[in-house]
């Protein structure tokens, strides 16, 4: 009897425990970089953060750069024509710490679809 009580009491307890340690529902933004997100921004946070942060949401919101993707190229390029018309300053020896954490954060998105199937067996279906 004192076994079954003990059980039920243990059981009980792991579900109650098991319950609470659940961890809260994530929210379904598909993110490449693994790096942890700053609340405000929405920027990736790294050692690199607080410079992008300085630079890049001086005129518009962080979400221009977080919906962005691209090469460094790619990222170069956007600076360059920010620069070019949009009062963007020159950004010295922080541009390249800038594109590392830009083309590292929001670099090319991974193909969406898979890549075709090769060297597939097709054959005739029976009637
Ligand atoms: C001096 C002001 C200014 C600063 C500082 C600035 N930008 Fe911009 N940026 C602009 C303007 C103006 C636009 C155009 C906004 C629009 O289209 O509504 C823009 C647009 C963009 C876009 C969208 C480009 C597109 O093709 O749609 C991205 C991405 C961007 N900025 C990233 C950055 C990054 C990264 C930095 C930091 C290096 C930065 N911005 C700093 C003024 C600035």
């Amino acid at each position: 009897m004192i076994k079954y009580l003990l059980i039920t009491l243990f059981g009980g307890l792991a579900l109650v425990i098991g319950c609470q340690t659940q961890e809260p529902p994530v929210a379904s933004i598909v993110v490449e970089s693994t790096a942890a997100i700053d609340t405000v921004t929405g920027l990736a946070i790294d050692g690199n953060f607080e410079l992008v942060r300085a630079h890049c949401t001086a005129c518009h919101s962080a979400k221009l750069i977080t919906q962005n993707s691209a090469s460094r190229e790619g990222w170069e390029q956007m600076i360059r024509w920010m620069q070019a018309g949009q009062g963007l300053w020159e950004l010295g020896e922080n541009e390249s710490l800038i594109l590392d954490y830009l083309s590292l954060h929001y670099g090319p998105k991974k193909k969406g679809r898979r890549t075709p199937l090769t060297q597939i067996d097709w054959y005739y279906l029976q009637e």
